[in-house]
């Protein structure tokens, strides 16, 4: 060939290729002004996400973009996930006619999924999981390509979709608000493998034709309102390998040949139903099983004896059910267990165990995390083979009737993070090895028969968060070290004999949530510190010796809710700052030697006072101001002490009194209670219509003692009047 003729065959194959670029232009163009109404319908692109979505260059190398290799290229892919994306998905996504992917997962999308989405012919997977879309699921029908879809985590409503296309293979729709039934036509998209609907509003049960959805591996159908017996269906299904029906309301057995129909189980949750009867035997033949978690239902009977056949379980939860062991026999599936080499976490609380653990609970693998036996029926020392878990993050032997001592050798665990042995008949001293447990973060021993002393190397413990040792026979004072430890959430040492004062680093506890000292000795004054526990939702300093003022500073715990300083020897008056508490549902200060009518408010004028006494008044008297008795110099106040305290009753509105259950019928010991709340409510109201504005209380302190009554004493009715005074001050 010759040169010019090569030159013109060049040329010829360029206009070739000129011809098919321009005739792309427009499909192009399509993709673009697809891609730029997109872009124009989200409001908010905090990092930036689209910033190369600009005309400098070729959309096919914008962020987030993949187009078809072969020319015309054409947008295949959008992928802009967990970008912070706020606006509305454009339905201009529709003419995008190559689009097979398209995801949008964890974004802040809103409003509806638009319909020509449905139109997108290539779409094979479509990811719009975890944003805040409303509106109903849109026809997918003809979208024949589609494999995945993924609409879980919105806010989505109306029926189950029906219309899916066949082919499809994942479907993942749970946390939204689907109603409904799960439609029985569903059962011919038979590609499904795997199907999620979990946390929606779904009501009925898995229709019967499901048995033909072979292909099907998981199911996860939890958090619903299904009901009836457990599902037909799903015992056809053999290819099934993870099963939850948690949190619905089926009921009646399990079937027994549970475990010889699906062989392939991995997973099985069935906790929060309403089944009973047998944990099926069969079950011990799934030998993928690793996660079963069948907690709070009604089975019944022995644990599978052949349990530790299955030696890849991870988890075991039997929680909360009725399963009975008292004879060797029934303790078999315990021996058996020491096969599952791959046990994490083993639950039995709340069921029927009797006895003593059998020794064998210390051939258990040592990587087991956590073992739960609280709540049953369980007597003996404290199970000796448990020394040999070297791996516990948790044991729980709360709410039984274990005794004998604590053994010094729990020490020795040193993973240990939650100790919960309450509510037993445990004696003898606190070990003082648990200060060698520096993971510990909760350690609950009370309703015990534990003696002694709180060991101070407690203060060792860096990571505590929950002490609770209440309900013991423990003395000698608070460990000063305690209050050092900076992570303490919650103190709880009520009825005990701890004696002597409050440390003042308490006020170094800067998370403490909840300090609970009632019922003890102690004495001395409350810290002024225990202002700096910014956290503290409640404090309970009940039946002490606590003397001296009640410190200004807790006004500053503006989180406070319970504030119980009553039965010690508090004297001076009740700040002002207590007025301060926005949260405070519960405040008793009775029985101390506190001041009553205390003068000097400073952020409500003298005046508002006297008006909020009037208006208390009038609620109990039930008479306004302008009432006709009250002419001639005689007000609603001075009526009120003229009749204080004696005759509080006579005048109070009797239609009153019998919405408090203080009319005639009521027993007299409720009546003296009664009248003993009106007269303090009616003293409060004497304190704020003084008639010297020097000798009125403040404000605050009215709210701190309307607090007290309010949440102490009176009945709802009476609560929300007062609730609605309160909103005045
Ligand atoms: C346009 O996108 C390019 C990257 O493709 C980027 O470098 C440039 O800053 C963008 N221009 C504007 C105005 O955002
Ligand atoms: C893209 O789709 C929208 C709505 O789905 C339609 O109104 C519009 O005409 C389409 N644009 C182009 C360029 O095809
Ligand atoms: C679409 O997504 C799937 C799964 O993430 C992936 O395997 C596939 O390669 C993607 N296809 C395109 C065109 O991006
Ligand atoms: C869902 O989105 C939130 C933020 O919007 C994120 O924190 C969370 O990890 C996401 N969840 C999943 C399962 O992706
Ligand atoms: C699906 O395709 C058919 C035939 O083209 C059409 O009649 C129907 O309206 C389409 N359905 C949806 C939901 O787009
Ligand atoms: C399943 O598909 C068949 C046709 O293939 C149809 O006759 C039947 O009604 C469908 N079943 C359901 C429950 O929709
Ligand atoms: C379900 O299993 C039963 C018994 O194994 C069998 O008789 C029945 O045909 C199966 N149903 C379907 C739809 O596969
Ligand atoms: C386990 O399966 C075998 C057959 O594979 C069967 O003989 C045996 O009865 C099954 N065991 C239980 C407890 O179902
Ligand atoms: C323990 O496992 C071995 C082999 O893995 C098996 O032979 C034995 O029967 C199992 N024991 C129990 C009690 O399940
Ligand atoms: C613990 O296992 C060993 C063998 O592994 C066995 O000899 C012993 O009897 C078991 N102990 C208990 C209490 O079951
Ligand atoms: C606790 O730790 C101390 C020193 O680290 C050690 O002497 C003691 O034996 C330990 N106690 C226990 C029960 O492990
Ligand atoms: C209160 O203090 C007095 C002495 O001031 C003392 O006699 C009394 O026992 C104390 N009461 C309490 C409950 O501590």
């Amino acid at each position: 060939m010759k040169a010019a003729a090569i030159g013109q065959f060049l040329l010829l194959i360029m206009a070739c290729s000129a011809v098919t670029c321009s005739s792309a232009d427009a499909n192009d163009e399509t993709d673009l002004l697809s891609l730029l109404d997109f872009k124009r319908s989200i409001t908010l692109d905090p990092q930036q996400a689209l910033a190369s979505w600009n005309h400098s260059a070729h959309f096919c190398s914008w962020e987030g973009i993949l187009c078809t290799t072969t020319s015309p290229r054409r947008v295949a892919s959008i992928r802009l996930e967990r970008r912070g994306l706020v606006g509305q998905i454009s339905p201009s996504l529709g003419n995008l006619t190559f689009l097979r992917n398209l995801s949008l997962a964890t974004n802040r999308f809103t409003g509806d999924i638009p319909a020509s989405l449905g139109h997108l012919l290539q779409l094979q997977y479509l990811f719009l999981s975890n944003n805040t879309l409303q509106g109903t699921i849109p026809s997918f029908t003809n979208c024949s390509s589609l494999r995945v879809l993924w609409l879980h985590r919105n806010r989505l409503v109306g029926p189950f979709p029906t219309e899916l296309p066949p082919g499809l293979r994942q479907l993942q729709i749970s946390v939204n608000d689907l109603a409904g039934t799960i439609p029985a036509s569903l059962s011919n998209i038979t590609t499904l493998d795997a199907i999620s609907c979990a946390d929606n509003h779904l009501e009925g049960s898995v229709p019967d034709e499901f048995a033909r959805v072979q292909n099907l591996q998981q199911l996860y159908l939890g958090a619903n309102q299904l009901s009836g017996r457990f599902p037909r269906a799903i015992m056809n299904l053999s290819a099934l390998t993870d099963l939850s029906l948690a949190l619905n309301q089926f009921s009646g057995d399990v079937p027994p040949d549970l475990g010889s129909k699906l062989r392939n189980l991995m997973l099985l949750e069935l906790p929060v139903n309403f089944f009973q009867g047998q944990i099926p035997p069969s079950l011990t033949n799934t030998s993928n099983l690793h996660y079963i978690e069948i907690s709070r239902n009604s089975f019944s009977g022995m644990v599978p004896s052949k349990i530790g056949r299955l030696n890849k379980l991870e988890m075991l939860n039997l929680e909360y059910n009725q399963l009975q062991a008292e004879s060797k026999r029934d303790w078999e599936f315990l021996d058996s267990l020491a096969n599952c080499t791959e046990l994490i976490d083993f639950s039995m609380t709340g069921n029927l165990l009797k006895g003593h653990v059998p020794a064998s609970v210390g051939n258990l693998t040592n990587q087991l995390q956590y073992i739960y036996f609280a709540e049953n029926q369980l007597s003996g020392e404290f199970p000796p083979g448990i020394v040999n878990l070297h791996n516990l993050y948790t044991v729980s032997l709360a709410v039984n009737q274990f005794s004998g001592v604590l053994p010094e050798w729990l020490g020795s665990l040193k993973h240990l993070q939650k100790v919960s042995l309450g509510s037993n008949f445990f004696s003898g001293t606190i070990p003082s090895s648990f200060s060698n447990l520096t993971q510990l973060a909760e350690l609950n021993l009370e309703s015990n028969r534990l003696v002694r002393k709180i060991p101070p190397s407690f203060g060792n413990l860096p990571i505590l968060k929950v002490l609770n040792i209440s309900n013991n026979n423990l003395y000698g004072s608070i460990p000063k070290e305690l209050f050092r430890i900076p992570t303490i959430v919650q103190i709880s040492f009520y009825v005990n004999n701890l004696d002597g004062m409050i440390h003042p680093d308490i006020g170094n506890a800067r998370q403490l949530t909840y300090l609970q000292l009632s019922s003890n000795n102690l004495s001395g004054e409350i810290p002024t510190t225990l202002g700096n526990c910014e956290s503290l939702e409640g404090i309970e300093f009940d039946h002490n010796a606590f003397s001296g003022s009640i410190p200004v500073s807790l006004g500053n715990i503006r989180t406070l809710k319970v504030l119980n300083l009553s039965h010690n020897n508090l004297t001076g008056s009740i700040p002002a700052s207590i007025g301060n508490l926005q949260l405070l549902e519960q405040l008793d200060l009775s029985f101390n030697k506190l001041k009553e009518c205390a003068g000097g408010g400073q952020i409500s004028t003298a005046s508002d006072v006297y008006s909020f006494g009037v208006v208390l008044l009038e609620i109990f008297i039930r008479r306004r101001p302008t009432d006709e008795m009250f002419k001639d110099g005689m007000s609603i106040a001075k009526f009120a002490e003229i009749n204080f305290p004696e005759n509080v009753l006579q005048i109070v509105d009797p239609q009153l009194l019998e919405e408090l259950d203080l009319s005639k019928e009521t027993p007299v010991a409720i009546k003296e209670g009664g009248a003993q709340i009106l007269q303090s409510v009616f003293s409060i109201g004497l304190c704020c219509t003084k008639t010297s504005p020097s000798k009125r209380i403040s404000m605050q302190e009215v709210a701190a003692k309307l607090h007290g009554i309010r949440d102490a004493y009176l009945k709802r009715k009476l609560k929300d009047q007062l609730s609605n005074l309160f909103s005045e001050i």
